[in-house]
């Protein structure tokens, strides 16, 4: 059931690769709030063809870009904004990608040439989206960015590798533009530290089941599902949040905030 949160509003979804996406999940629900929506992603991943049926079911056109290319951007602001008739209300960053990790290459041995394009696509990608948005105009004031983060930014976990040092730029590049899109047009910048969640993405990190049993069994409300961060995304994109900006929201069933929890205690005792 929809609550026409997003009624009239117009937004930019980043990164469905397929059902499992979280951008995917957003996408839908977005569009069952009322947005109407351009999707994008890298041109290779359009190839695989699966996001036209997501394009199908919210009745929005892809436009492809690789998100540390300007010119792609440029090119995706403008036909989005002749798409939509007018400027943009909301852009969901859900876009991540470790060269290293891809490559099997352990943190203490790290290829630089692939670090640098990890940190490219993973973190400096944001400033280039609001760097395109803000040169051309084109979000609407009380306008609301969102891009999703991980808590490896704030604590190790060894086998999340550089994208840990990825997601701690981005959250940095969160609060600084935010800072001066907020004074300058009143535009939200956020971040949401989501749970582990079963994607292409995240199973790309080693040790994937363990660590995702470990994060449920160390949340008292559980790990925070695809569907239930595509919701916290509406929130975010809607009037209901209109003066966050500039955070690292946490989402992920208290995770963040938990020493330990009954359910570990017992585990450790077998
Ligand atoms: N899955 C998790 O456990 C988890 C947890 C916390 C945060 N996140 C974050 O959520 C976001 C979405 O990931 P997901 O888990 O839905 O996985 P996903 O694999 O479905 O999405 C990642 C997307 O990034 C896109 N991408 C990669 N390189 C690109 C480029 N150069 N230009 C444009 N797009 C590019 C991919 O095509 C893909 O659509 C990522 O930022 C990820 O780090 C994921």
């Amino acid at each position: 059931m929809g609550y026409n949160l997003l009624k009239g509003k117009k937004g930019i979804i980043f990164g469905a690769l397929d059902e499992k996406s979280i951008a995917w999940k957003t996408a839908l629900k977005c569009y069952e709030e009322g947005a109407e929506l351009v999707l994008s992603n890298a041109p290779v991943a359009l190839r695989m063809g699966e996001i036209n049926k997501l394009a199908e079911a919210v009745k929005a056109p892809v436009i492809g870009a690789d998100v540390t290319n300007m010119a792609d951007l440029k090119n995706l602001f403008e036909k989005s904004m002749e798409h939509f008739g007018g400027k943009i209300d909301f852009i969901l960053h859900s876009i991540g990608m470790s060269v290293n990790v891809r490559k099997g290459k352990h943190y203490t041995e790290m290829n630089y040439e692939w670090n640098a394009k990890t940190l490219d696509i993973s973190a400096m990608s944001l400033h280039k989206v609001l760097r395109t948005a803000w040169d051309l105009d084109a979000l609407n004031e009380w306008g609301s960015v969102v891009a999703l983060t991980y808590i490896a930014a704030q604590r190790v976990f060894p086998d999340y590798n550089e994208m840990a040092d990825a997601k701690s730029l981005l959250e940095s590049v969160t609060r600084s533009f935010g800072y001066h899109y907020g004074e300058k047009r009143k535009v939200r910048v956020n971040t949401i530290s989501q749970s582990p969640t079963r994607t292409t993405a995240g199973s790309g990190v080693k040790g994937f089941d363990g660590f995702i049993s470990y994060a449920e069994k160390m949340s008292p409300l559980g790990n925070a599902s695809g569907e239930d961060c595509a919701n916290y995304c509406v929130v975010m994109f809607s009037d209901m949040s209109r003066m966050v900006t500039m955070q690292n929201l946490f989402h992920d069933g208290g995770f963040s905030f938990t020493g330990v929890t009954q359910a570990v205690i017992e585990q450790m005792e077998k």
